[in-house]
């Protein structure tokens, strides 16, 4: 239990919405280790991990309505709503903007205000660096990055009118145990064990990677500064390592951990459209929060637990 549970008597409330995805999932087991009885807000067809922490937590489905969503947050009775629920596409196609705005902009409305109903008013809010293409105060990536922008929009009239306590985190990029995504280190893995060659960019886009462990760790911080009043209105901080590398150099790294054989035809592929070359680095990071785990210490557990 960590110290705030411990200091408290009152057992502390949780609701988090995208806990079955990679960074909820990690939070939720860091909730149940610090002893917040836990909630989630899942979809019928949502497919829960196997870890035990989620043999422990309070399932509450959304089937879309409002109604259901204000059912949740009413039977949850959260002291903080984790929300972290988002459909992430780098590009869309016409047929996806229905998705984008039902998943990262009607969701988060109905969540709102079925906060606003229910009398809860302490939010943790997850937005994306890619809010700031070419390091601007905004200047969306892509549709996914500006229905983030949207959210925040319709959350500051809840913070403005409904007295609510707000912090968005703005994460970069992510990795760590049991990340069933597509993402750099997966591919890389993939490409050592078949030995198939990996086409790739010229490698030059610069990532902020950061570890689960201190994403989670963020999460944890921020809801201790809620739940000690220390939030005046609404706060935005940035989960960044403050060490983007280019990714030629993360391959690099990669190797060197690993030990493991790559077959890299790099400039094969053009860079995406609007790639992000460069990451935001005009966020604040979160008070008291610093990454603990950097990379080749952060790749060698990952390593270690595949073996
Ligand atoms: N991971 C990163 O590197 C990164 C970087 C920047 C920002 N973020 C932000 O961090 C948050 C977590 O990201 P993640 O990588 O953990 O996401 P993820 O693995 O893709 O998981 C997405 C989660 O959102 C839920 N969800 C999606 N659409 C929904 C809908 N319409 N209704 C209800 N639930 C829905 C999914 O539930 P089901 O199980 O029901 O599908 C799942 O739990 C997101 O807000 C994302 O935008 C992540």
């Amino acid at each position: 239990m960590n110290e705030f549970a411990q200091e408290s008597s009152i057992q502390k409330v949780a609701l988090v919405t995208g806990a079955t995805g990679f960074v909820g999932s990690h939070l939720v087991k860091r909730l149940v280790q610090d002893g917040w009885k836990t909630h989630i807000v899942c979809r019928t067809d949502s497919q829960l991990p196997t870890s035990s922490e989620f043999t422990e937590i309070a399932k509450h489905i959304y089937d879309g309505s409002t109604d259901s969503m204000i059912k949740c947050v009413a039977e949850a009775k959260p002291d903080i709503v984790f929300h972290l629920a988002s459909l992430f596409l780098s590009q869309h196609e016409t047929k996806d903007v229905n998705d984008l705005i039902q998943s990262n902009v009607l969701f988060g409305n109905q969540l709102l205000d079925a906060m606003r109903v229910n009398n809860v008013s302490k939010l943790i809010n997850t937005g994306t660096s890619w809010q700031h293409y070419n390091n601007e105060d905004y200047n969306p990536v892509c549709l996914y990055a500006a229905t983030k922008q949207a959210f925040e929009t319709l959350l500051e009239y809840y913070v403005q009118a409904c007295n609510f306590k707000a912090i968005t985190l703005k994460l970069f990029d992510t990795y760590g145990p049991d990340d069933p995504r597509p993402k750099i280190f997966n591919l890389l893995n993939k490409a050592a064990i078949t030995g198939q060659p990996l086409d790739m960019s010229a490698g030059e886009q610069l990532i902020d990677l950061v570890h689960i462990d201190d994403v989670v760790e963020a999460f944890s911080i921020c809801a201790q500064r809620l739940l000690e009043n220390e939030v005046r209105q609404k706060e935005i901080y940035a989960v960044s390592s403050g060490h983007a590398l280019p990714l030629k150099e993360l391959v690099d790294i990669y190797v060197k951990v690993t030990g493991q054989r790559l077959n890299i035809n790099w400039g094969s592929r053009a860079y995406r459209y609007r790639e992000v070359m460069n990451t935001w680095n005009n966020g604040k990071i979160p008070p008291k929060w610093k990454k603990k785990i950097n990379l080749n210490n952060g790749l060698t557990k990952l390593v270690n637990l595949k073996k």
